[in-house]
């Protein structure tokens, strides 16, 4: 990737990048829609990433391309307003121009930046993250600093929430930022402090990506925000991560009304799930972990209702399969993907006959890749 962003660099642009930085995608392992909630969560950075180069200008204009566009996005000295239409993805990079003076970090007045990437956009891996943690790096050090890990994290968290306007927690951003080979990353949203967890061997990994996607995907994973923040209001905490109600009786809790216990259900039962799935990834216990991650899927499904029939087709498929750990939708839901724990023996001939089975009902088969464990963000 890194011969062919030079390549494409030089005949945009007309010179080569002066900086180069690399952010990897992310699985979702488990810990679903817990990182808004104070909770904490487990994701696995992975082996396909966006690279962004970057040469600094002397007059102020920044010049946005990307692999995925036709085009130049050329903005003004100064210019800071969101982009719309075909241009809106440049609020990613431009998100993180804006988060930098919170941090104390400067970038370049001017610049040329080109974005290129192999993982797949939209399939729930994160690419948004990808791309505000690989300008973040190149940013940075072009503006002349030797920024921490974690500061880059919290900026392009800061961009998604306060620029691009979407309510994520810490997940995709800690992941992307932090993950390395082999090793799952583990954050405790509430510091934020962040812990690497190894993989155990014998843990393969494969998305299936749905067709389908709901259309008010962005409106439903602000309500489920709203919907948490509510419920934990009626409990009296300030997240719900702070509910003792570990092994209640969720038919019995005062105060909250049917859609709230489902959510906080989901929420709580959640957070218990990463702790165990922690402990048995310690012990190698691979059976243990895999039967979490189902039962994280079957409480998105019942309880936090972000699920969707062509998520819960390919977790019912996956499930009964003699290769598979286990399986759960992977992201925010409401359509995107699904992630598989599998065996070594699971191959492409196991993955095409889970798709014929979808595209019985479908018509069309999922998306399925086997994704390899992969270093976080950084310079290259
Ligand atoms: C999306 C968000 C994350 C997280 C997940 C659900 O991926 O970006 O912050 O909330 O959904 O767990």
């Amino acid at each position: 990737m890194k011969s062919a962003l030079f390549n494409r660099f030089q005949l945009t642009f007309g010179v080569t990048p002066e900086f180069v930085a690399r952010a990897p995608g992310r699985i979702e392992f488990l810990g679903n829609h817990t990182d808004y909630n104070g909770g904490t969560v487990l994701g696995v950075a992975i082996d396909r990433a966006v690279w962004v180069g970057l040469t600094r200008r002397s007059d102020g204009r920044r010049r946005f391309a990307s692999d995925q566009r036709v085009g130049l996005v050329d903005l003004a000295a100064g210019a800071m307003e969101r982009t719309t239409g075909d241009a809106c993805w440049v609020n990613y990079p431009l998100g993180v121009l804006a988060a930098f003076p919170n941090f104390g970090l400067a970038a370049p007045a001017g610049f040329d930046f080109l974005a290129m990437t192999d993982l797949p956009v939209g399939a729930g891996l994160s690419s948004s993250a990808a791309l505000e943690l690989a300008s973040a790096w190149v940013f940075a050090v072009a503006g002349g600093a030797s920024p921490e890990r974690e500061t880059l994290v919290k900026v392009a968290r800061w961009a998604e929430n306060e620029f691009v306007g979407v309510p994520c927690g810490l997940l995709d951003q800690g992941v992307v930022g932090l993950g390395a080979r082999d090793q799952l990353v583990w954050i405790d949203c509430r510091g934020p402090h962040f812990a690497m967890i190894p993989l155990p061997a014998g843990a393969h990994f494969w998305v299936f990506n749905t067709p389908t996607r709901h259309a008010l995907v962005d409106g439903l994973y602000a309500e489920r925000h709203r919907e948490c923040r509510l419920a934990a209001r009626a409990l009296g905490v300030a997240q719900l991560v702070d509910a003792n109600l570990a092994g209640a009786d969720w038919e019995q809790v005062a105060g909250l009304s049917s859609v709230a216990a489902k959510r906080a259900r989901h929420v709580v039962e959640e957070i218990a799930r990463v702790g165990a799935a922690v402990a048995a990834l310690r012990q190698g216990d691979l059976a243990v972990v895999g039967r979490l991650l189902t039962a994280s899927h079957r409480s998105s499904q019942r309880w936090f209702e972000n699920s969707t029939v062509e998520l819960d087709l390919l977790v019912d498929t996956l499930e009964n399969h003699p290769g598979v750990w286990g399986a759960r939708l992977t992201g925010g839901g409401f359509g995107g993907a699904v992630m598989a724990m599998t065996m070594a023996t699971f191959d492409e001939d196991d993955a095409r006959r889970v798709g014929e089975v979808c595209a019985a009902q479908w018509g069309t088969a999922p998306e399925s890749m086997h994704l390899r464990t992969g270093d976080g963000a950084g310079l290259i």
